[in-house]
Formats: C-alpha cells, sequence, structure tokens
C-alpha cells in the first residue's frame, strides 16, 4: 500500500494549476447514460474516483475512451445492463448518481446501497424520495434497490433533509426530471457549483434546465438528449486545499483556473485568519502573514463553508494564535482527522459536532493514517509544515480525489516522497 513520507518545513511557493472538478465529473459521467451519440468531456480529472466511475459506465454499455490529449470521449452502445454491482459501489458511493439517469433512460435501475463510510451515516432515502415522486416505484432486495418505472411525470417536490439540500440526491433527481414528460419543480435543491455544472451540461446536450445554482429548479422534460463537448469546472476543494497549502507553509502559490467566485466563504474564513488572497487574471495568488489569527467555523451547504475543506482548515487553525471554534453540520462525525492530528502534537478537543482548536507553536512529524480523502489531505498538509518526517499511509485515499498530488507539490517545493509501506 502506498504512503507518504514527508519532510516538513519548505515554503510553498509557484503555480498550480486547478483541476477539473471530481464532485461534477461524477455526475456528469453518470448523466452520460442518457445521451444518444458521442459526448466528448474536457478537463475530466484522471483519479481513482473517476476511472470507477467509468469502470461502472463500461459495465453499463458505454464506451468510454479516454484521448492523448485528456479528453474523454462516451458513447452508449449497450443498454442491457441495469444494474450497479456493490462491488463498484462500495468502492465510491457517487456510483448511486446513475439512478436516476438509468431510471429515465433505461426504466429501471438496480443499485447497490452503499451503506456507511469513513464520514458517517450516508444514507439516500432523499434520492430515492425524489425519483419516486416522479412516477418510480422502489423496492430494497438484498441490499439493492430496484427502480423500476413505466414512464416518469414531471411533479413539485420537496428535497430537504435534515442536514438541509443534498449535493447527488439533487443530481439524481434533475437528471431523471430531464426526460420525464411534463415540468418538474424541485424545492430545497442543492445550489453547490457542481450541480449548476450537471445542469449546464444536460442543457449543453438539449435539456430544459433553469434555476440551477437556486434552491428551486425547474426541468421541462425533453424527449431526448444528444452528445455534445463540454468542460467540467474548476474543482474548488482542489483549489482550496493548495490555498491553505500556501498558507500553511508560509509560501506563495498562484493558483490558475480557479473560479474565486466558487470559493468566497473559504477567501473570507482565510482573510479572517490574516491569509492574503488577491484575485489575479484567470486566478488567485494566496499568500500568508505569518501570524494566523483565531476564527469559528461552521460547515454548511454551499455558499456556506464546504464540509470538504473542514478538516484541512482544521489543521491550519492548529497553528493558529489562539482558540478556534470548528463545527460540522453536513457530517456530524466527519473527524477521524482529529485523532491523528493529536498524534502530531495538536491540542484539539471534541464535543459532539464541534472541536476546539487551541493553536500550538508547532506541528512534530509522526506516523499517521488516512481514513478519507479529505482526511487524508489535512494530513499531507499537517506534514508539509510539521517539524521533522511524517508518514502518512493509505493514501489510496487522496488519489480517490487529488490527481498526482506529491508531483504537485514538489514542482512547488515540498520535499514528499510516495513509498510501498508494508502494512502487517
Ligand atoms: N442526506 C440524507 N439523505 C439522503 C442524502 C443525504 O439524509 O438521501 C444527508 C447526508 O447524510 C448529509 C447531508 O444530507 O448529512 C448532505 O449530504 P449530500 O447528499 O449533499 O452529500 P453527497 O451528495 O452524498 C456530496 C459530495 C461530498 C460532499 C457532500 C456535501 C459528491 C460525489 N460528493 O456528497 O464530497 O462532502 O456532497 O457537500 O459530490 C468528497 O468529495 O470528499 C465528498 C465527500
Amino acid at each position: 500500500m502506498d504512503a507518504f513520507l514527508i519532510n516538513g518545513g519548505n515554503r510553498l511557493k509557484g503555480t498550480i494549476t486547478v483541476n477539473g472538478a471530481k464532485n461534477s465529473a461524477l455526475p456528469i459521467l453518470a448523466a452520460t447514460l442518457m445521451v444518444e451519440g458521442e459526448i466528448i468531456l474536457k478537463d475530466v480529472p484522471d483519479l481513482r474516483d473517476v476511472n470507477t466511475m467509468c469502470q461502472l459506465l463500461t459495465k453499463l454499455g458505454v464506451q468510454v475512451q479516454r484521448q492523448e490529449n485528456g479528453d474523454l470521449h462516451l458513447t452508449v452502445l449497450d443498454e442491457m445492463n441495469c444494474h450497479a454491482e456493490y462491488d463498484l459501489v462500495r468502492q465510491m458511493r457517487a456510483s448511486v448518481c446513475i439512478m436516476g439517469p438509468m431510471l429515465a433512460k433505461r426504466k429501471k435501475a438496480q443499485v447497490a446501497l452503499p451503506g456507511g463510510c469513513a464520514i458517517g451515516d450516508r444514507p439516500v432515502n432523499l434520492h430515492v424520495q425524489g425519483l419516486e415522486a416522479l412516477g418510480a416505484e422502489s423496492e430494497l432486495l438484498s441490499g439493492d434497490v430496484h427502480l423500476k418505472a413505466k414512464k416518469l411525470l414531471g411533479t413539485e417536490l420537496f428535497l430537504g433533509g435534515p442536514f438541509g439540500s443534498t449535493v447527488t440526491g439533487t443530481a439524481n433527481v434533475m437528471m431523471a426530471a430531464a426526460l420525464a414528460q411534463g415540468r418538474t419543480v424541485i424545492e430545497s435543491a442543492a445550489c453547490e457549483p457542481e450541480v449548476v455544472d450537471l445542469g449546464n451540461f444536460l442543457n449543453a446536450c438539449g435539456a430544459q434546465v433553469t434555476g440551477h445554482g437556486s434552491p428551486r429548479i425547474t426541468i421541462d422534460g425533453v424527449k431526448e438528449l444528444r452528445g455534445c463537448e463540454y468542460t467540467v469546472i474548476p474543482d474548488r476543494i482542489e483549489a482550496g486545499t493548495f490555498m491553505i497549502a500556501s498558507a500553511i507553509t508560509n509560501g506563495e502559490l498562484h493558483l490558475k483556473n480557479c473560479k474565486p467566485e466558487h470559493l468566497l466563504a473559504v477567501i473570507d474564513k482565510l482573510r479572517h485568519i490574516g491569509v492574503i488572497v488577491e484575485k489575479d487574471n484567470g486566478g488567485v495568488v494566496v499568500s500568508s502573514a505569518r501570524r494566523l489569527e483565531p476564527v469559528e467555523v461552521t460547515t454548511l451547504p454551499y455558499p456556506g463553508f464546504p464540509t470538504d475543506l473542514q478538516a484541512q482548515l482544521m489543521t491550519l487553525l492548529c497553528l493558529a494564535d489562539g482558540n478556534s471554534v470548528i463545527t460540522e453540520r453536513i457530517f456530524a462525525d466527519r473527524f477521524l482527522h482529529v485523532a491523528e492530528l493529536g498524534r502530531m502534537g495538536a491540542h484539539l478537543r471534541k464535543e459532539g459536532s464541534t472541536v476546539i482548536v487551541e493553536g500550538v507553536k508547532r506541528l512534530i512529524g509522526a506516523p499517521v493514517m488516512a481514513s478519507d480523502l479529505r482526511a487524508s489531505a489535512a494530513l499531507v498538509l499537517a506534514g508539509l509544515v510539521a517539524k521533522g518526517q511524517t508518514r502518512v499511509s493509505r493514501v489510496y485515499h487522496i488519489d480517490r480525489g487529488y490527481e498526482q498530488i506529491e508531483k504537485r507539490l514538489i514542482a512547488i517545493g515540498a520535499d514528499i516522497q510516495r513509498i510501498d509501506e508494508q502494512i502487517p
């Protein structure tokens, strides 16, 4: 299993080009199941999760080809198989994004339930409820959800849950509604830029989606979707992670292909901490004032502070001059990084879904274990600034969401090496 060895203390300086967004690419790839003719997707990152989705699409009859220039070409060749098996779904829960497209195009879908994951209990009840509102029937058999519908009919539906809107749930219903008969209105829809990107992709294929980016999305069903060429938006979470990498190493990074308008809550928080973030044509420059101020942060659905940057921000706040408070409102248990950061000398106290971060002068290198994608990123950030050597085990988690992370960090001055580690 791969691990990273990081010798901390180097200042990061230079230019980073942000890749296409994983969480846009995954539902857009799922949507290709509904499209006639060839689709060309640009800026799809070459990541483990993307490869898992491509494997799933191949099993479902889609021809997927990565070109030398990185573009993905996709064409549906065979519509017989409707089963997303547990083997793939348990590797990547975004596999559930095929429910809506399969139901809309093939009139049935059998999708293994993903089960829990490292960041907590992650149900898909809202996805299923939304699809049922469009006319689907559902049944749970041997761990698989079976969905079927003779036809889908547009309707008004409310998609909010106990923790607010659902990103991939909104995606599923929006995709199914694109080929439903009549008008669908989704209330309490997720407003994330990735949902907007999916809506724009569907429209580029001939769908009629409006209001995406607001909590009320209207979809007028069309008879068919046709192939198009489409470029995925830049990954705001990858950009935010590099911003924090710059801040924590007292560095200076120029992020290209970055949309600061997708990161307003993050930039606002970083500025309160004392990080300097300046727009620069087509990107941002991030540098750090040496003193980091403590802050209070609560994760919220977009446009609030994203849960996917909570762990990375916690690492930064470990070194602030005073006590910070971080509250997690999306995934109450998303704190596996807390104990690992503690091994590196951080002073953290968890109370329910809140962590009090008492700033310390320095972190100290240690062997630590990655447990999920964003927690792994947080540990790499800690390693970059810690005194001495840090070994981050199980970095396959980070490969799910950050393409060639160590090579890109080395290019801007980090001392990080990928090793093959035998874990007994
Ligand atoms: N929820 C329900 N029922 C549902 C669906 C969600 O109660 O049917 C709850 C969840 O348990 C959670 C909240 O609603 O408390 C929001 O979850 P959401 O459905 O929005 O999450 P998701 O769509 O499964 C996406 C991203 C996650 C990101 C979350 C929140 C993708 C592929 N995944 O997940 O990304 O954390 O939105 O922004 O888009 C990551 O990239 O590391 C990652 C975990």
